[in-house]
């Protein structure tokens, strides 16, 4: 028997089925929270209960009195306290069989794949988001688009090599005329369109897709917000596509780009900060009170940006956004 789990203060509920966790009921019924990794380690889809019994595995990323709801399954009807929600039509979700017509290797470790929808057939989706790809036996990967939303007749995915990695092996064999299936669009890391605040992006190797995606957005929607970009990687090499990055120093009003590598030699002839991404805005910023913060890339590193942010510069917690890249089947 399916359990119901009620918004707390509102008449919103949904129903979740027995073993199903919170999130995935929501999700499934129209009714999106916050979320990034679906496996218990970013802590975005942090929450509370405010009645009813759940079994909830222990985790060190949700706040006092919090639990995830992408790990808690429900034991019997809850009340929940989510940090927010919005309704979502779960139809606009489709599938496609993409054609690759370009495979590129962007540096060592990542390939820049160019994916073409079916002829008349267009994505819908908000700059930010991510697609799955169906593998041969059936499991999935998770990656954001590139390019922006009106772009939507195709598909840019930046993937970075995994060793080991099942769509890491098949990657470098795809050629043009490969067919892949695909299915968009999920995530809410978004831009907040509605906001003129000034937008620090902080990024870690592929985390630069759904950034490039926003900021592309920005400039085809003319949009004038002052934006810094920080990229981390080990080497210059790591910063695969400053193509991008020259286009938004052109295109992009206020626009500021550091690049923070771990290579001393490669630091000082990119002009930028030798070290961590996380370093490097402490560097560059004294305070964060009004910004919003945008930072895609591994889990610690995302935390390391959130600390830094939040307890030392005084960013406010709800303007950090965040999509945390964990490697492995999707969930
Ligand atoms: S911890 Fe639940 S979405 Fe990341």
């Amino acid at each position: 028997m399916a359990y119901d789990i009620r918004i707390a203060g509102t008449e919103q509920h949904f129903s979740c089925e027995p073993g199903q966790n919170i999130l995935d009921a929501g999700l499934k019924a129209g009714i999106e929270m916050p979320y990034s990794c679906r496996k218990g380690v970013c802590g975005n889809c942090a929450g509370g209960i405010a009645s009813g019994a759940a079994q909830c595995p222990p985790n060190d990323v949700a706040g006092p009195g919090q639990v995830l709801y992408c790990q808690c399954v429900p034991e019997g009807d809850l009340e929940i306290v989510p940090t927010a929600w919005h309704r979502i039509d779960p139809a606009a979700r489709k599938q496609f069989s993409a054609k690759v017509y370009r495979n590129t290797l962007a540096a060592d470790d990542v390939s820049v794949l160019q994916l073409r929808l079916p002829a008349g057939q267009r994505a819908k989706f908000k700059a930010g988001q991510y697609l799955q790809v169906t593998l041969p036996d059936g499991s999935r990967r998770s990656y954001s688009m590139a390019n922006p939303p009106h772009e939507s007749d195709t598909l840019q995915l930046h993937i970075r090599h995994v060793a080991g990695g099942q769509f890491t092996r098949i990657v470098p064999t795809l050629k043009q005329g490969d067919l892949l299936q695909v299915e968009l669009p999920f995530g809410n890391f978004e831009l907040k369109e509605e906001s003129s605040s000034p937008m620090l992006c902080v990024v870690g190797g592929t985390g630069f897709a759904p950034v490039k995606s926003l900021l592309d957005d920005l400039v085809k929607k003319g949009v004038k917000r002052p934006v810094t970009l920080i990229w981390g990687g080990r080497d210059r090499n790591g910063l695969y596509l400053m193509a991008a990055v020259d286009r938004w120093k052109k295109l992009l009003p206020g626009f500021d780009f550091v690049p923070a590598v771990e290579d001393a030699a490669d630091a000082q002839a990119l002009g930028g900060f030798h070290g961590r991404v996380d370093d490097a805005l402490r560097t560059r910023f004294e305070s964060l009170a009004g910004y919003e913060v945008y930072c895609c890339g591994a889990p610690p590193m995302v935390a390391a940006v959130k600390k830094a942010c939040v307890d030392e510069r005084g960013l406010d917690p709800k303007h950090f956004f965040s999509d945390v890249f964990v490697p492995g089947p999707a969930a």
